[in-house]
């Protein structure tokens, strides 16, 4: 059985649990390393997108990767491909804020379906949207999410952190931070609340959304019964952080 883990590569210890849970599942564990251009809005992010080929080989063999593909573009994009669109669910937050980012998701990871063919494949929770658009993507691939890996402090592995400055790293905690503050309130109300004032009480953090979510559809969570997580998202010196948390015990 195998089982794919894709990456756009700049790995680090949140990938490296991707490849370890692969492993568990499967002893055949293909690690795809493409950086998409399709999901970049500006292609100059794509030029300066961090590369270490030789580091993430070494990585992704310590974790367990049986194979590392680092396929071309043409390969993955022959003359006939189609952009795919991600729906519903890719419109709001991070599709709000990058436009056609989760339509360039899907179609590379359509692709890397296509061309791989695995029965399982394993993402990061900490692209918890990322993650639901392509659960729904409804294909013959069982997905599999991971739990983020986080720094010491709760800040969420990211390949981003390394361009924060060193104020900018202390500051980042904010978003964790309020996420923890938030989990244990008896409303959703409250919970928002929470995650707004604790997220005001560092000027660094410029906000994009910070808000409580169902996690099947994405709708603001109201109903008792919800399944719900916090989604936040903003910038410290200029540098784009995401972050989830389930709420609740
Ligand atoms: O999460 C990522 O690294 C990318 O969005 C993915 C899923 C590898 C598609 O390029």
């Amino acid at each position: 059985m195998s089982v794919l883990v894709p990456t756009m590569g700049a790995l680090h210890k949140g990938h490296q649990a991707l490849i370890k849970r692969a492993r568990s599942i499967s002893k055949d564990v293909v690690v795809s390393i493409f950086v998409n251009p399709l999901q970049f809005e500006n292609q100059e992010d794509v030029m300066k997108y961090p590369r270490s080929p030789e580091r993430d080989i070494q990585l992704a063999t310590l974790a367990g990767a049986t194979e590392i593909w680092m396929p071309e573009y043409e390969e993955i994009y022959p003359n006939d491909y189609a952009t795919l669109l991600a729906g519903n669910l890719g419109d709001n937050y991070e599709g709000k804020s990058r436009p056609g980012h989760f339509d360039g998701v899907v179609t590379v990871v359509n692709r890397l379906f296509e061309i791989v063919k695995p029965e399982i494949a394993v993402f990061g929770e900490k692209d918890f949207q990322q993650l639901q658009i392509i659960r729904a993507m409804k294909k013959s691939v069982e997905i599999i999410g991971v739990p983020t890996v986080r720094e010491f402090d709760g800040l969420a592995l990211s390949s981003r952190n390394i361009r924060l400055t060193p104020e900018g790293r202390v500051s980042a905690n904010v978003i964790y931070r309020a996420m923890a503050a938030a989990r244990l309130a008896p409303t959703v109300a409250i919970a928002q609340e929470i995650l707004a004032t604790t997220i005001a009480t560092d000027s660094a953090f410029r906000c994009d959304y910070a808000v409580i979510v169902d996690e099947e559809n994405f709708e603001i969570a109201t109903d008792a019964t919800q399944q719900k997580r916090a989604i936040i998202a903003g910038w410290i010196d200029g540098v784009r952080l995401i972050d989830n948390m389930r709420m609740g015990a």
